[in-house]
Order: structure tokens, then C-alpha cells, then sequence
């Protein structure tokens, strides 16, 4: 189960958070066409090094890289390749820290140069989703109320939720119960369990702008849309606290 954390616990996993949201903002300034997808994966381990952290993705489950990078029609957890970044594409970039033994996790999808009005729309569906979604994440509601809202607000806008991936708690290890699912249908376990302050929790939907259907890549990670459609990923690590939630990793 998700941990219930006190105070230093929190400022324990804010710092770890705010390690992770710093290298984003860092990285944000080279995703731009021509750009080396390695070198941001290089970047992003070399700044979360100098500021004290662990890249905390890098060996999980023999993952080999610092960045999940995921291009258009790859979902998520795109291993960095040697490719290079074009104009009109969209790029999910997912990270995570390690740092006095808290980890965070968070996800942005960015533009590369000039894209399409759909394009820009499915990263904009897919960002207020998130946002949504963590307005939910509060004392006495359940898992089934951040859920439930995100679903039918990508729904609403044409687009899907991929149903395979999930978000999850998150603290002393990276992925902690309660499991949550960007969709309340069809229903899940997870979706009953209540939300108490000190609960820290990643929500990461994962929307497709077209059918909802994925595969996995021979790689054995590259996750990538059925029909070919583009795909976007934002995530935050929250605080569930009294009052309102706290977005641990944003600026
Ligand atoms: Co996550």
C-alpha cells in the first residue's frame, strides 16, 4: 500500500520531486529539430547528478536509460535512440529521480518546432486531463473520482485513454499501491479505495488521438499506438494533503 507520509517524509520526497522538475524545465530547452535524443538522455543523467539525485528509471527492471523518450505514435517508455528530434513531431518525456531514498516521477510531452492543430490539441486535452484529474485527489475521495473525471474528459474530446498503463502511488519505492487507472470503465479494483492526506500519488494519463489499442515493440519497452495515431503523457507526483492537493513536481 501507498506510504502515509509525516512532515519530514514530505520534505524528503519534495526535494527528490523538485530535482526531477528542474531537469524537465532543463531539458524543455533542447527539444527543438536537429537536436540529439541521446544527448537529452546524457543531459538530463548529467544535471540530475550534479544536483544530488539518481536517475531512477536507469536499471529499473533493466531499463538502460535516464529518459523514457517517446516520439508521435510511441506511447511510452521510448528508449532513447541514436535519432535525432524533427520539426512537427511530439515527444513525451518521462523521468525520474531518486534522492534521500524518495523517488518522483513525471511526464511532459513537448512540441519539436511548428506541429499540427491536432497535434497541439492532443497534448492540450492531455495536460488539462492531468489537471483534472488531480483536482480529485483529495481527502475522502477515492481513486475512482480521479479516475472517473479524466476518462470522460478525454472522452468528451474525441481522444482515448489507453487502458494497459496506469499510474500509481509512489514514495520510498517507485510504483506503490494504489494503482490509477486514467479510465473508470471498465472497472478496475483500485477504483474503491479512498484517499487519505499524506498519500503521495503519480497520475499519468496517457491519451491517443485515435483508438485506444497499443502494442509493445520487440525492445521489450516501446509502447506505440495500434492504428499509428499520436500519442501524449503527462505526469505529476501529488501530495494528498487536507486543504487542496500539492503538485510535487511543478515548478
Ligand atoms: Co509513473
Amino acid at each position: 500500500m501507498v506510504d502515509i507520509n509525516n512532515n519530514s517524509e514530505v520534505q524528503a520526497m519534495t526535494e527528490s520531486c523538485q530535482i526531477l522538475c528542474d531537469t524537465l524545465n532543463h531539458i524543455e530547452k533542447y527539444v527543438i529539430p536537429g537536436e540529439s535524443v541521446l544527448k537529452l538522455d546524457s543531459i538530463a543523467e548529467d544535471y540530475i547528478l550534479s544536483k544530488g539525485g539518481i536517475p531512477a528509471f536507469k536499471g529499473y527492471n533493466g531499463y538502460p536509460s535516464t529518459l523514457c523518450i517517446s516520439i508521435d505514435d510511441e506511447v511510452v517508455h521510448g528508449i532513447p535512440q541514436n535519432i535525432f528530434l524533427e520539426e512537427g513531431q511530439i515527444v513525451s518525456i518521462d523521468c525520474g529521480v531518486l534522492k534521500n531514498n524518495y523517488y518522483s516521477d513525471s511526464a511532459r510531452t513537448f512540441p519539436v518546432g511548428k506541429i499540427s492543430d491536432e497535434k497541439q490539441k492532443l497534448i492540450e486535452v492531455t495536460q488539462r486531463a492531468l489537471e483534472i484529474g488531480i483536482e480529485k485527489a483529495i481527502p475522502g475521495n477515492k481513486v475512482f473520482d480521479i479516475s472517473d473525471s479524466i476518462q470522460k474528459f478525454v472522452e468528451s474530446n474525441g481522444f482515448s485513454v489507453v487502458r494497459e498503463l496506469v499510474g500509481h502511488g509512489i514514495g520510498k519505492q517507485l510504483h506503490l499501491e494504489p494503482q490509477i487507472p486514467n479510465f473508470s470503465v471498465p472497472k478496475t479494483f483500485s477504483l474503491d479505495t479512498l484517499l487519505v492526506e499524506g498519500m503521495c500519488l503519480a497520475i499519468e494519463p496517457m491519451v491517443n488521438l485515435g483508438k485506444k489499442d497499443i502494442y509493445t515493440l520487440e525492445d521489450g519497452w516501446t509502447i506505440k499506438t495500434k492504428d499509428g495515431s499520436p500519442s501524449a503523457h503527462f505526469e505529476h507526483s501529488v501530495l494528498i494533503t487536507k486543504f487542496q492537493p500539492r503538485i510535487l513536481t511543478k515548478n
